[in-house]
C-alpha cells in the first residue's frame, strides 16, 4: 500500500473514537476536520516556501482532485521517469510542521496539492509565480459527492440528512468553506497566466485533451504514446481498480461514481430551483460560472 493509504487509514481507525461533534473545528472563519487539518498544520503553512518549479493542484473537496492528482502523478512521471507511485499525500494542510520540514529538502518537481481558498494557500505560491491548476466541477454533483464523502468517511461527521447537508452546502458550513467563495476568488485570478481552470466535466468528454493542455501548462513535453498513456490509466474504470493500492480502505469512498449528472438522483425540484438561483446570484456573469457550463449540466 502506498504511505498515502497507510496514512489515511490510521487516521480513519483514530477517527472512531472521536465523537461527531469533536470532528470539525473552525481556522480564519473556515471548519476544517480536526483529524486531517489540526491548528498546527494550518498555522505551520504561513511560512511554506513554494517554489517556481512546483507542480501545484488546487481543487474545492469533490470537484475531482484525485483525479487529477492521478493525471499529474502520471504526466511527471512520463516527463521526467519518476516514479507515479504517490511519495506523500500531497495536501499541504495534511503535512504538519515535521512533512513540511521534509518537503523543503524535496527534490524539484515536487507535486503538491491543496483544498484550501485561493486567498489562504501560503503566499509564497503567488510570490514565486508557482503554476497551479484548479479543477472546478458544477456545484450540483459536488454537492452529492460531498454528501456521500461525509457519510463514509470515518474523519469527517456523518451527515444527518440530505436535507441536512444540502442547507449546510448552500451555506458554506461544510470543511474548506464556500463552493461560490472560492469559485468568486478563482474568477479574480482567471487572467493569471500562472493559474489554469479545468472543469470536471469539459475532461469527462475528452481527458485526451485535458491531459495535452495540462502538460503543456506546467512545461511538460508528452510524446503522442505518452499522452495515451497517461489518458488510458486516468479512467475512472482505472483508477477506482487501482484505488485498493493507491487509497486503501477510502479507494472505494473516493472513487464512488465518477459521472456528470448524479445530482438528478439527488435533488428535489426545490433545491434544483434554490442551487439554480443561488448560481445565478453568485457566479452569473462570471468567466468561472461560464466555464462550468451550469445550463447544460444543471438544467
Ligand atoms: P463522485 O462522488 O460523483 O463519484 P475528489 O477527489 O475531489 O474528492 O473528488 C471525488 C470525485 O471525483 C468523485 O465523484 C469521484 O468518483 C470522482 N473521480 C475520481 N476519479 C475520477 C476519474 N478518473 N474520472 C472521473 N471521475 C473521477
Amino acid at each position: 500500500m502506498s504511505n498515502i493509504a497507510t496514512n489515511m487509514q490510521s487516521k480513519v481507525q483514530q477517527a472512531k473514537d472521536v465523537k461527531d461533534e469533536d470532528k470539525l473545528y473552525r481556522f480564519d472563519g473556515v471548519l476544517y476536520p480536526r483529524l486531517m487539518c489540526p491548528e498546527e498544520n494550518l498555522k505551520a503553512l504561513k511560512d511554506m516556501d513554494a517554489r517556481a518549479d512546483d507542480v501545484m493542484l488546487v481543487a474545492y473537496p469533490k470537484c475531482g482532485f484525485n483525479w487529477m492528482v492521478g493525471v499529474l502523478r502520471k504526466i511527471i512521471a512520463e516527463a521526467t521517469g519518476a516514479s507515479a507511485e504517490a511519495r506523500m499525500p500531497p495536501l499541504i494542510e495534511f503535512f504538519g510542521p515535521d512533512a513540511l520540514k521534509t518537503v523543503a529538502t524535496a527534490p524539484s518537481p515536487r507535486f503538491l496539492g491543496t483544498h484550501m481558498h485561493p486567498d489562504k494557500i501560503p503566499a509564497s505560491f503567488y510570490a514565486k509565480k508557482t503554476k497551479i491548476l484548479v479543477i472546478f466541477r458544477n456545484p450540483k454533483d459536488t454537492l452529492v459527492s460531498y454528501y456521500h464523502f461525509c457519510n463514509n468517511n470515518p474523519v469527517l461527521p456523518s451527515v444527518k440528512s440530505w436535507e441536512s447537508f444540502f442547507n449546510e452546502f448552500m451555506s458554506g458550513e461544510v470543511p474548506w468553506g464556500s463552493y461560490f467563495d472560492h469559485a468568486l476568488a478563482w474568477e479574480k485570478k482567471m487572467d493569471d497566466p500562472n493559474v489554469m481552470v479545468v472543469t470536471y466535466e469539459d475532461l469527462k468528454q475528452n481527458l485526451s485533451e485535458g491531459v495535452r493542455g495540462i502538460s503543456a501548462f506546467f512545461g511538460f513535453s508528452l510524446s503522442e504514446q505518452q499522452r495515451q498513456t497517461v489518458t488510458e490509466g486516468s479512467s475512472f474504470s482505472a483508477m477506482k481498480e487501482s484505488s485498493q493500492s493507491s487509497h486503501g480502505g477510502m479507494g472505494n469512498v473516493i472513487f464512488r461514481k465518477g459521472e456528470v449528472g448524479d445530482w438528478k438522483n439527488h435533488f428535489t425540484p426545490e433545491q434544483s430551483r434554490e442551487m439554480d438561483e443561488a448560481f445565478t446570484k453568485r457566479l452569473g456573469g462570471t468567466r468561472i460560472g461560464e466555464k462550468l457550463n451550469y445550463q447544460k449540466h444543471c438544467q
